[in-house]
């Protein structure tokens, strides 16, 4: 079922600055010198604080290093009086390839509702941005309306209005398995991962279905990777803590089948 090469994407959150961010992908390159990532079987993001993006694009492009960069968020709005925000045509312009959006935290914590997700998946698609839309559900919302309903529900709308053509990744992340060492089970991701495939065909078509990378989110760690990677609609992980440790995200990467 590769059809899809592999994304490790590692979303840094709140962690090293640009000076810690230099030292950190300089190590993870030599880390992976000679891995599979080199010859494109595996595609690695690092996705780093706004702050860090500069200095990390200026490293990445010197070095020549083979990680492509991502934003943690992005604003709906092109410019303007928004204190605070960040434009897609600012991250285009630092290369950013892509950006992480509707993460459950900035949902939980910024009250990133559904509709504003879409609306900078539209802002992130128009200034040229990959968008890495994360749905998830609570411990609770499982409970309540079974695994799938949430994510499928979050994916329906932010996909509202969205090309056939567009380049997106989709990131299932339950909630209760964000930071909390408690992973899905292998069989679990991919029920949802699935699922999202299944939305991903009836709002964009078979083809966006089949092309579209959809990753697992969660408490991913170089003993767990591969069991993920094994099941057919799971292209990949968006890592969270084990991102910031060299030989852990490394491992990572180099998951054997
Ligand atoms: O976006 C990645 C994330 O939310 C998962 O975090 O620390 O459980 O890998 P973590």
């Amino acid at each position: 079922h590769r059809r899809r090469t592999p994304l490790i994407a590692g979303n840094w959150k709140m962690n090293l600055d640009h000076l810690q961010a230099v030292a950190f992908v300089q190590k993870l390159h030599w880390t992976l010198k000679d891995a599979k990532h080199e010859d494109g079987s595996v595609e690695v993001a690092v996705f780093p604080p706004f702050t860090d993006l500069r200095t990390v694009q200026t490293l990445l492009d010197a070095d020549k290093i083979p990680f492509a960069l991502g934003a943690q968020d992005v604003s709906a709005h092109d410019s303007g009086a928004y204190t605070g925000e960040v434009s897609g045509a600012f991250l285009a312009k630092l290369d950013a390839r892509y950006v992480i959006i509707g993460h459950s935290e900035r949902r939980q914590y910024h009250a990133e509702t559904d509709e504003v997700v879409a609306s900078k998946v539209k802002a992130a698609i128009k200034h040229g941005l990959v968008p890495v839309i994360c749905v998830g559900e609570t411990l609770e919302q499982r409970e309540e309306s079974g695994p799938t309903a949430v994510s499928v529900g979050q994916l329906e709308v932010a996909l509202e209005g969205v090309a056939a053509d567009a380049d997106i990744v989709v990131a299932y992340e339950p909630v209760w398995a964000i930071g909390t060492g408690q992973v899905a089970s292998p069989e679990q991701a991919q029920e949802v991962c699935a699922a999202l495939r299944e939305v991903i065909a009836a709002k964009l078509g078979a083809d966006a279905a089949a092309r579209t990378r959809v990753l697992y989110g969660g408490s991913v760690k170089s003993a767990n990777i591969a069991s993920f990677m094994r099941e057919p609609d799971v292209d990949g992980a968006l890592v969270g803590g084990a991102s910031l440790v060299v030989d852990e995200f490394a491992a990572i990467i180099r998951y054997q089948k």
